[in-house]
Formats: C-alpha cells, sequence, structure tokens
C-alpha cells in the first residue's frame, strides 16, 4: 500500500513552522506530520508508511478509519451531528445501554475526555460521600505513578509533582498512597473517605499493572468503610487487555468506571458509568457537557462497539498480546543486559530497559517506519490497534532486537 498522491501537496516544513509559531507549546512534538491511517498503518506527509504500536496512546483500537466507523461518522454528519443535551437525541440511551451491558455498571454520564469522566467521577464521589457518608467526607485517595488528568482535579488526583507544582494552589482533598500497601490503605481510609480511585493498570508511568491482590485488597476496604471505589480505566479498558475492562480480568468491579480513548476510535469523547447509590447522585443542573454525549460521537461509539464485537478484536488482544510479550521475553533472554522487565497484558505492553535508552530505542524504531512511545528513560510503552497481526507484532519484535544489538555494540 502507498499513500494517496494527494499528500505530496502538504509542505510539512511550514506546518511544523507554523506549529512552532501559532500553537502552545505543550507537546515536544517529532518532526513528522502524518495525513492519512488505515488499520494499523500511518502514512506520513512524504509518503512513508509506519507500522503504528501506539495507536493515538490506546485510541485507534479498531484501527485507523476503520470502513464500518468512518461510514457511520459520514452518515451521522449528514444527519444530525449535534443537539443539545436539553433534548433527546437518539444514540445516546442505546450507547449507554451498550456500554452498561458490557460493563455491569448502571448508568453513564457522557463527557468528552478521559480527565472530563474522571471529573465527573470525583464529582459524584463527593455529591455520593456528603449525602450517605457525612458533611465532612469528600477525600479522595489516589496512587502514586497514577494519571488521572490535566483539568484542575485530575492533576490533583495525578499524584505525581511534576504535573502538578506549575499550578498550584491545587483543590484540597486529595492524598496519595503507594500501590500495594494494603496498611497504608486501611489506615488512610477514614469517615472523611469518599473513595479510593485506582487504574487497574498504570499507563503514564509505564505500563504497570496493578497486582490484583491489590485490587481486591482496595475493594474488599472500600466495603467495609463504605466508601467508592473508582477505577479509572481511560487507558486500559475497551478491550485492550483481552477483556472489556482491565478490572473484569482481576474479577473486581468499581462502584465507578471510566472510559475514553478507544471509546469512538479518535472522536472526543468520555464516558463516566456509575451503579448502585451512587448512580443516582446526580440530578438536574449539578453536572453537564454542552458537547457530551452527542449524535457524532455516540455514533462513533456505537460503530467502534459493532467493530469489536463483530471482529472480535478482544480476542484478538488477549492471543495476539500473550504472544508479543511470550516474545519479547524470548527475546530479553536472547540478548540478556538490554530488557529488565516485559510486563502488561493483551495489547498493553510496557518493555523496562535495563539501561536509559527508551528514547533512543524509540528513534531508532521510528527510522525503521515503527512507532513505540517513551516512558521517562527505560520504558517503551506498546499499544498497538487490537487488530494486528502476529506478523505486525514479529516485525517489532525483530526490529527492536536488531536496535538494542547495535545499542548494545556500540555501548
Ligand atoms: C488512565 C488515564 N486517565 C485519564 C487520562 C486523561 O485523558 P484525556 O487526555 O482524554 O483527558 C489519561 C490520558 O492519558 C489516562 O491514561
Amino acid at each position: 500500500m502507498s499513500a494517496e498522491p494527494s499528500t505530496k501537496t502538504i509542505d510539512a516544513d511550514q506546518i511544523i513552522e507554523w506549529d512552532s509559531e501559532y500553537v502552545l507549546g505543550t507537546y515536544s512534538r517529532e518532526p513528522v506530520v502524518f495525513v492519512r491511517g488505515s488499520g494499523a498503518r500511518l502514512w506520513d506527509s512524504e509518503g512513508r508508511e509506519y507500522l503504528d504500536f501506539l495507536a493515538g496512546i490506546s485510541v485507534a483500537s479498531v484501527g485507523h478509519c476503520h470502513p464500518h466507523v468512518a461510514r457511520a461518522i459520514s452518515a451521522q454528519a449528514s444527519t444530525l451531528m449535534h443537539v443539545s443535551n436539553l433534548y433527546h437525541n437518539a444514540l445516546q440511551p442505546e450507547l449507554a445501554k451498550r456500554l452498561c451491558e458490557l460493563t455491569g455498571m448502571d448508568r453513564v454520564f457522557f463527557g468528552n475526555s478521559g480527565a472530563e469522566a474522571n471529573e465527573a467521577a470525583i464529582k459524584i464521589a463527593r455529591k455520593w460521600a456528603k449525602q450517605y457518608r457525612g458533611p465532612d467526607c469528600h477525600e479522595i485517595i489516589t496512587f502514586k505513578g497514577s494519571f488521572h488528568g490535566r483539568t484542575l482535579a485530575t492533576v490533583t488526583a495525578t499524584a505525581n509533582p511534576k504535573y502538578q507544582e506549575p499550578f498550584t494552589p491545587l483543590p484540597g482533598g486529595f492524598r496519595y498512597l503507594e500501590v500495594g500497601d494494603v496498611e497504608a490503605l486501611d489506615e488512610a481510609i477514614t469517615d472523611k473517605t469518599a473513595a479510593v480511585m485506582i487504574e487497574p493498570i498504570q499507563g503514564e508511568s509505564g505500563v504497570r499493572p496493578v497486582p490484583p491482590s491489590f485490587l481486591h485488597a482496595v475493594r474488599a476496604l472500600c466495603d467495609e468503610a463504605g466508601c467508592l471505589l473508582i477505577l479509572d480505566e481511560v487507558q486500559c479498558g475497551m478491550g485492550r487487555t483481552g477483556r472489556f475492562l482491565a478490572s473484569q480480568v482481576a474479577g473486581v468491579r468499581g462502584d465507578i468506571v471510566t472510559l475514553a480513548k478507544a471509546i469512538a476510535s479518535g472522536i472526543p469523547m468520555g464516558a463516566c458509568l456509575v451503579r448502585g447509590s451512587a448512580a443516582c447522585t446526580l440530578v438536574p443542573g449539578d453536572h453537564g457537557s454542552t458537547f457530551g454525549g452527542q449524535p457524532l460521537a455516540c455514533a462513533a461509539a456505537l460503530a467502534t462497539l459493532d467493530v469489536l464485537e463483530s471482529e472480535k478484536l478482544i480476542d484478538n488482544a488477549a492471543t495476539v498480546g500473550a504472544q508479543f510479550m511470550s516474545d519479547l521475553q524470548a527475546l530479553a533472554d536472547r540478548i540478556p543486559g538490554t530488557i529488565k522487565e516485559v510486563r502488561g497484558l493483551g495489547l498493553m505492553v510496557g518493555v523496562e530497559l535495563a539501561t536509559p535508552t527508551a528514547k533512543a530505542v524509540k528513534a531508532r524504531l521510528m527510522e525503521k517506519q515503527i512507532i513505540v512511545n517513551a516512558v521517562g528513560d527505560t520504558v517503551l510503552r506498546f499499544l498497538p490497534p487490537l487488530m494486528v497481526t502476529s506478523a505486525d507484532c514479529q516485525r517489532v519484535v525483530d526490529a527492536l532486537g536488531h536496535v538494542l544489538g547495535q545499542i548494545q555494540a556500540t555501548g
């Protein structure tokens, strides 16, 4: 396959220059302009084809521009893109119903991003706690290494000073603990605790799966204290781990579960799924969103769910992901001293390197037209579309082996 001829008219230098002049500098972007995608492939402005093992950071799970999703968006775009949440739209309830059936939750609030889904979760937990546990109950416990978003409340939930310090003073009422420390959690949960919030797999800090035994302990302590458990599945949810929710792998149910990223294949959407008494907490006027759950995004999300199901992509994530991880482990054994750990679940995979070479490895893979992500100095993160094949994974393992061998040989 090759890029369409129309891409030749794109002036990448001009785009990069305007970006640095007119766009706020919130990203350190690579000097490449992507102009087209299909399945697990992206093409740049020069017509070069890349194998995408990042998928827009866990977004393009059914593959870029899947024809069923593209057709649904196009049909909806010429029917009704937006209607205010003051009125019903034909798609939002159906999407909410399908999400509830897939997750065992009761009701859904739709926003436009992961941060908004988590913001809704925090607000619901606070209002619920005031109502059911007392007027002073508002604290949210989160974990070091977490990432929950960039709004003021979600950056405060994100227990990482790097993201917080420039923006102080932060909202109060958040406490941070170490993942795995059951004793500390037991002590920290008090009658002021509204909820404990956790990602089943910490994605942004380098694909760190939370041990299932700890997730079970968190659930048990929340039940004992009568506070809520919020599971942030913004990155790990939507089938990436081989189950619709990563928490379903561990067999732990949240009272609130948040989804975003892959939910609508790249049309902005976030969803806050709630069950039990917390699902009836918000009333008209408490919370809302102009765009959240609008018909265009719902059409994209419904079509995304169709593809996940019809193409059995969740099963593919489990089987291809397991093979990918075992091949990466075999690579680690073959070139000792390069890979410290291979970890993850399904097609959410992290490779911890033995030396601080993650950025160099990522850059060399990019030269080989393979897109991966480096987290910090030592971790490579792989979040490919869930439709990747074993052959795609083999190409990545071979290329990684080659790059690691080169880096080791040159010191
Ligand atoms: C686990 C998790 N929660 C929340 C977010 C924030 O999502 P968004 O960037 O859509 O606001 C992210 C984004 O990376 C994430 O990985």
